[in-house]
């Protein structure tokens, strides 16, 4: 089935629940002591710490504090970012990072621009439960528009909720992953316009542009993101198995320093990033000199672009290796683990970045400087309709070398080629960047990983090849996985025209 990555798959396991399979044994088992309708009710400044919610809800608290939602006011290079932009824009930045990586810190007015965070109670950084579980409006589409309730009431997906002396609970069709008013409450903050104008990190408007916005064929954020099982929503007395949901939120980032859960993490993102793109490698005209590769990528896992929200900061990129004989007779996009991909010139770069231009339209590194952006991220689905002619928008291809190129195709005949997508969740040049201006110790950036991405790891030989056609009476044979057709169905992949890497 196309467009359904493996993040999809766990979830379409909705609501196998009967209540009769699991009474008994699952309820009254709190042991954490005095659960249940005695407990004394968590005070406001209670309700606003993680820490206060574990001994009820243990898996979510776990699950959470890996999560860069726990991280997003302690991460390194948001740290460095923040305190760069400050400094360049002379406070002018004020509260517009710290209202989306620290919004409780913000709004208690523990901080105001983010400076001070290390000296910030760890309870009031990050993106928290109280402050999720509290939401009562989405007044706006991007930057953070979200209003709390502040009544202590906890708002989440449960209609019934067993009755706690800890908080008063209540269903909200925000918190619902059934609902289209999810996605806006995830959306809201997964949406910046930077102060200059430019539209970032538009993970929420590249979701409305796919089909995972239509009534029929709607996915929220939650539904790919949070992963449902059946299990236990609080270690409290009269509580019944239900469908619970994963708080680990993986992305693409990791903890760049010491922090929970760093292996589960890491493993959920690779599981997922290994699903999220399916690829062909092609080659045309294989057994005479001029021959060319052609390499086709597909999102069928992400519901929006691939990279999404900080695209500019992201580095993906497509590495092929061409072999005849053993010997490598064409290359691009190779670079060792821990040097950047952007540092050498490599005119036939597969870079699937943002770039950002302030007003008099030069590229800049920073988000604050940008007053706009030119984008080659990969798209997403708008139809999966095999009939409709947008259909294959998302199958799209680029040739190695590129028609520019000198020379424009291989000199010798190819026996063997391989490919693979890589990503570095933020570029060793951004870091290298951030190091230089003072804003962030060097051995951050021996902690940042480089991803590869199974779906794309390809060998072709001529043996191997499953997918045959001409092109212009020449010869194309292809290797893929998942894909049953080759560059024939794709687009030319997006460019970048106006930045350089
Ligand atoms: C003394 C135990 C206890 C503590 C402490 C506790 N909760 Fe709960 N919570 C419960 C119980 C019981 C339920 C109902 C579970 C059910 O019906 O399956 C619940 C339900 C919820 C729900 C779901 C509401 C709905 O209707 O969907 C949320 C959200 C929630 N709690 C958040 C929190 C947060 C955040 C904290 C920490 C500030 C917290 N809880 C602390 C016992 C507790
Ligand atoms: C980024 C926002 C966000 C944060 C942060 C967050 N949650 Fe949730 N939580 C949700 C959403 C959304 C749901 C409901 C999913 C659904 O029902 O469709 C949920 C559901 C729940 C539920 C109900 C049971 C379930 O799994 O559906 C509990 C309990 C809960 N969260 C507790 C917590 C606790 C405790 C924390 C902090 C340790 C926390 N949440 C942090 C968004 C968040
Ligand atoms: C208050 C704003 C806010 C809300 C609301 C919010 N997020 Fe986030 N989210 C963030 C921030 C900030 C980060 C990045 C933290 C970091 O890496 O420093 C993040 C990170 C993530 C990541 C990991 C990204 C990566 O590359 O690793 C995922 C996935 C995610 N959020 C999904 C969701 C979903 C789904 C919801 C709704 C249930 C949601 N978020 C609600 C602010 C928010
Ligand atoms: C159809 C499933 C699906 C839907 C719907 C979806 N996502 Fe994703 N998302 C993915 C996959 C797959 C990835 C890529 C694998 C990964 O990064 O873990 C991803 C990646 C991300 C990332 C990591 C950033 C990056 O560079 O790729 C963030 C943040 C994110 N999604 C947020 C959201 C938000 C917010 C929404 C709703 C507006 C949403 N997603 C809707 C499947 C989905
Ligand atoms: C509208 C909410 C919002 C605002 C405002 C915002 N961010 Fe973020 N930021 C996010 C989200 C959501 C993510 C995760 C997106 C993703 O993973 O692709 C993120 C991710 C990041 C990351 C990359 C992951 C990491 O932590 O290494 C950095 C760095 C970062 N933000 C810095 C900043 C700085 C600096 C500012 C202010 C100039 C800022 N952000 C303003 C929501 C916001």
């Amino acid at each position: 089935m196309k467009h359904v990555g493996g993040l999809i798959a766990a979830s379409a396991a909705a609501a196998l629940l009967g209540a009769g399979a699991c009474s008994g044994g699952t309820s009254g088992t709190s042991g954490t002591g005095g659960a249940g309708g005695a407990v004394a009710p968590l005070t406001t400044e209670e309700l606003m710490d993680p820490q206060a919610c574990s001994t009820c809800h243990p898996d979510h608290f776990k699950e959470w504090s890996g999560s860069m939602h726990a991280y997003a006011g302690e991460d390194p290079v948001f740290l460095a970012m923040n305190a760069r932009g400050q400094r360049e824009t002379k406070g002018a930045l004020g509260d517009f990072c710290v209202k989306c990586h620290a919004p409780m810190a913000l709004s208690t007015g523990a901080t105001k621009d983010g400076l001070n965070l290390a000296d910030v109670p760890a309870k009031l950084r990050g993106v928290t439960c109280f402050f999720c579980h509290s939401v009562d409006a989405v007044k706006g589409t991007h930057d953070n528009p979200l209003t709390l309730a502040g009544d202590g009431v906890m708002r989440g997906g449960i209609s019934d909720p067993v009755k706690t002396g800890a908080h008063q609970a209540a269903y909200s069709s925000l918190m619902d992953r059934t609902t289209a008013d999810s996605s806006s409450l995830c959306g809201s903050c997964h949406d910046i316009v930077a102060p200059l104008g430019a539209h970032l990190e538009r993970t929420y408007a590249e979701w409305q542009g796919t089909l995972f916005s239509h009534a029929d064929t709607r996915l929220s954020c939650s539904q790919c993101h949070m992963d449902g099982r059946s299990g236990l929503a609080a270690q409290a007395p009269g509580v019944k198995l239900r469908k619970v949901h994963g708080h680990g939120f993986p992305g693409v980032d990791v903890a760049l320093t010491d922090f929970p859960e760093q292996a589960t993490q890491t493993a959920a993102i690779q599981g997922s990033l290994d699903t999220t793109l399916q690829a062909a490698l092609c080659v045309k005209g294989a057994d005479s000199p001029g021959a060319t590769i052609q390499v086709v990528l597909d999102n069928v896992g992400a519901g929006h672009l691939w990279p999404s929200g900080v695209a500019h900061d992201r580095r993906a990129w497509v590495e092929v290796q061409a072999f005849a004989a053993g010997k490598v007779i064409y290359q691009s996009g190779v670079v060792a683990d821990g040097e950047s991909i952007t540092k050498s010139p490599d005119p036939d770069l597969w870079l699937m970045r943002e770039c950002l231009f302030d007003k008099q339209d030069k590229q800049v590194a920073m988000f604050w400087e940008a007053a706009s952006s030119e984008t080659a991220q990969l798209p997403g689905p708008t139809t999966n309709v095999p009939t409709d002619p947008d259909y294959y928008l998302t199958h799209v291809f680029r040739t190695f070398p590129r028609p520019t190129s000198t020379p424009a195709a291989l000199a010798t005949p190819p026996d063997r080629i391989t490919m693979r997508v890589r990503i570095v969740p933020v570029g060793l040049d951004v870091l290298d960047d951030l190091v230089a201006s003072g804003d962030l110790k060097a051995a951050v950036k021996a902690k940042m990983p480089v991803f590869t991405l199974a779906g794309t790891t390809l060998e072709w030989t001529a043996a191997a090849a499953t997918i045959k056609y001409p092109e212009q009476g020449i010869p194309v044979s292809c290797v893929s996985a998942g894909l049953t057709t080759g560059a024939n169905t794709a687009s030319p992949a997006p460019e970048n025209t106006k930045c350089s890497p």
